[in-house]
């Protein structure tokens, strides 16, 4: 099967590059499934239940989130409501909406996704994410219950993300970085057969500072003194992310390729697809 994972959707700029592009991707590559991190997709912090139902309807098959899950209020009325849009599953118990589906592809397949934050320079006090992933695949494991599984590791390490690649190796299709909002060069196949990438980057204006406009990140590093609030950026965006091809006899990845597609940075697309 064809996967599609694009990182972190930025502001308006994001939105717009994904929804311009995502319904002739799924055509063009004949993806069975997508996955979009959307946490930063209303103006940068958090996600409204219109934009996840647009990006629903651009493709996507699951939106995942992050750090940013709760920066519009509303998604903790909604997320209940929508088994597609997956919030960290190591947030205390009772937290709204869950963190893990099961969710069936295209061509049939049964695929879950899980989302998890990070620990490290992040959010110390949250749930074990390694302890937290390993519960939920013992729960639906690779070969049985699921055709193929996908963690998106919402996290600032690449330490971090990398032992947990290794962590999972062999017994899930696809360990995917986000957050960082910088794609990196890492793209592998592990030893164990599973996908891996320590950042997919993000779908947004790479004009920035990690999609937002540069001038009042620059102040702030520079003076330490607030002048104005953090806006997204609003020039084109590059939507960055990752397509891998998965077995469908093992559920481990075949292929795994760079997807980087618009204004700024290099393109890189699936060769044959
Ligand atoms: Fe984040």
């Amino acid at each position: 099967m064809r996967l599609l994972f694009l990182g972190d959707m930025v502001g308006r700029s994001g939105r717009t590059a994904v929804a311009e592009r995502l319904p002739g991707l799924v055509a063009d590559w004949k993806l069975d499934f997508v996955i979009v991190n959307g946490e930063n997709a209303a103006g940068g912090f958090g996600i409204t239940e219109d934009i996840f139902e647009a990006t629903i309807d651009a493709g996507a098959d699951v939106v995942t989130t992050g750090n940013h899950v709760w920066d519009q209020r509303e998604a903790l009325t909604f997320a209940p409501r929508h088994d597609a849009f997956l919030r960290p599953a190591n947030y205390p118990a009772g937290t709204p909406g869950r963190g893990s589906g099961l969710f069936t592809a295209r061509n049939g397949a049964r695929v879950m996704v899980m989302n998890v934050m990070g620990r490290a320079f992040m959010h110390p006090d949250l749930d074990d994410p390694f302890r937290c992933v390993a519960e939920i695949v013992e729960a639906c494991p690779l070969g049985e219950q699921a055709d193929a599984i996908v963690l998106d590791f919402h996290a600032e390490a690449t330490s971090e993300k990398q032992a947990m690649g290794h962590y999972l190796d062999g017994r899930v299709s696809l360990v995917v970085g986000t957050h960082t909002h910088v794609p990196t060069a890492d793209h592998q196949i592990l030893n164990g057969g599973t996908a891996y990438q320590s950042d997919a980057g993000m779908c947004g204006d790479y004009d920035s500072s990690l999609g937002m406009e540069k001038e009042e990140p620059l102040n702030r590093f520079l003076t330490k003194v607030p002048r104005g609030r953090f806006e997204a950026a609003s020039g084109p965006a590059t939507i960055c992310g990752l397509a891998v091809e998965i077995s469908d006899r093992t559920g481990l990845a075949e292929t795994i390729s760079p997807v980087r597609l618009g204004a700024r940075l290099h393109e890189a697309v699936p060769v044959g697809w």
